[in-house]
């Protein structure tokens, strides 16, 4: 193989064959291709795109560069879940158990928080004791008698993927929908699903910032599901401000258990909802959607889907405890600061990315992978978009320890948060489902 014809072939807009392109990646996770070429190819992608056929084949040999669980031994549907990222977002927290008492299975690998947005495991570690590191075999086991488990990579899962996106990360390569969609699906596949969820989120704090953006990644992970004949269902949902009210891990962790205990945002409890569904309809391909939401509504409303979660944070080390006195277990900060409006009016606009940074200000997040955070700070929202407030009232409360850079926190929320007229019409929080049907 001569890798430079492969990049001039993808260049001048040729399309790779199947033996190309699985020679390529094994030769690259072997080392026996340089990262100048490899970046060269994925800038020829960037701008080029891959074929349907390309896409199926390169997410399949970068599934295939690791362990692949195998979950035959476990009965299921096993389906998961997964968010394309966003501010607030702590639905997994949720979803797994909710899904659980749906009569789902849910192996939930997830990750960790990086840059603007938060992640799974982070916020599952705020809970004293929980532990998100088991053996592929507790893990199995966690799945087969708790119906979930929810932890942080096993052993070497699709190793190809992370060389990859340390390579586009400092090439300009990641904003590339068929590198994002072969990205995410190779991890996920791995996990041995029969079926997965995606929630793809649009708006400020997301990765893709338009509808019809957020449509093509949505249809591109469903076509890779198709080739791989596993069944993928998108839910694409509104990350234009912060979900819910909480922003930060313990705060977060404890908002997830307001919405168990059938008391949380509506917001996130509509969310958690229309993912579960969708869930099942990928379990059973097809679902009654107004029933489905009343079952599961009361799900969280008589605290059946707490009683999966507490079982699953003892299960796996944590304080059950966290379930019934979330504030009092999870840690907390040393104090809590208003921020106040500065003008009378209406919130027409909070930009979630910059929220998502003023939490990191706070020490709630990580810019490299190698930062460490504070579990206890971050914010709580008063007020979200559409609400009016006076000059001097606060929008959101400030949970802050002593590390905690409380003015640029406040600088970037001035900048975040825009009052003014009552805005015209706000994204709706459930944009749009898609099926691989064309809708
Ligand atoms: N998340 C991933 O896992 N991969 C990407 O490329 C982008 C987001």
């Amino acid at each position: 193989m001569r890798v430079v014809e492969l990049i001039r072939k993808k260049r001048d807009g040729g399309e790779l064959s199947s033996d190309e392109l699985r020679e390529l990646l094994d030769a690259y996770t072997d080392g026996d291709v340089p990262d100048y070429q490899m970046a060269a190819f994925l800038m020829a992608v960037y701008f080029n795109s891959m074929t349907e056929q390309e896409l199926g084949v390169w997410t399949d040999a970068m599934l295939h560069s690791g362990d692949v669980l195998d979950l035959s031994d476990v009965p299921g549907p096993h389906i998961d879940k997964h968010s394309t990222g966003g501010v607030g977002d702590k639905i997994s927290l949720i979803l797994a158990p909710l899904a659980v008492t749906a009569g789902l299975k849910v192996p939930m690998i997830s990750g960790r928080g990086l840059g603007h947005t938060g992640g799974t495991l982070d916020k599952l570690e705020s809970i004293p004791g929980f532990d998100v590191n088991q053996s592929v075999q507790r893990f199995k086991e966690l799945v087969r008698d708790v119906g979930c488990g929810l932890i942080g990579q096993t052993g070497e899962i699709a190793p190809a993927d992370k060389d990859l996106y340390a390579l586009r990360d400092v090439t300009g390569t990641v904003e590339c929908i068929p590198l994002i969609a072969s990205s995410i699906m190779s991890k996920k596949l791995a996990e041995g699903i029969g079926g997965l969820v995606l929630d793809v989120k649009i708006g400020s704090g997301a990765f893709m910032k338009s509808v019809e953006r957020g449509r093509e990644l949505a249809d591109s992970m469903i076509q890779i599901g198709e080739a791989m004949e596993t069944p993928v269902r998108a839910v694409l949902t509104d990350m234009d401000q912060p979900l819910g009210l909480a922003v930060g891990n313990a705060l977060e962790a404890a908002e997830a258990i307001d919405v168990l205990r059938g008391e949380g945002p509506s917001d996130v409890v509509d969310v958690s909802v229309a993912l579960v569904t969708e869930m099942m309809a990928v379990a059973r391909g097809s679902v009654d959607r107004d029933a489905t939401r009343d079952q599961l509504v009361s799900a969280l409303e008589d605290e059946t889907a707490l009683e999966v979660f507490r079982e699953i944070v003892e299960q796996q080390g944590g304080d059950p405890a966290v379930c019934d006195r979330p504030r009092e277990v999870l840690p907390t900060a040393d104090d809590v600061v208003p921020f106040e409006a500065d003008e009378a009016g209406s919130i027409r606009a909070m930009n979630a990315e910059e929220i998502g940074l003023a939490s990191l200000d706070l020490g709630a997040g990580r810019m490299t992978k190698e930062d460490d955070i504070d579990p206890a700070v971050g914010l709580v929202f008063r007020k979200k978009r559409g609400d009016t407030v006076d000059a001097g009232e606060p929008i959101l409360d400030m949970h802050i320890n002593p590390g905690s850079d409380v003015e640029s926190c406040r600088r970037r929320l001035g900048e975040a948060i825009e009052i003014g007229e009552p805005a015209d019409s706000p994204p709706s929080l459930i944009i749009e489902r898609r099926t691989g049907e064309g809708s």
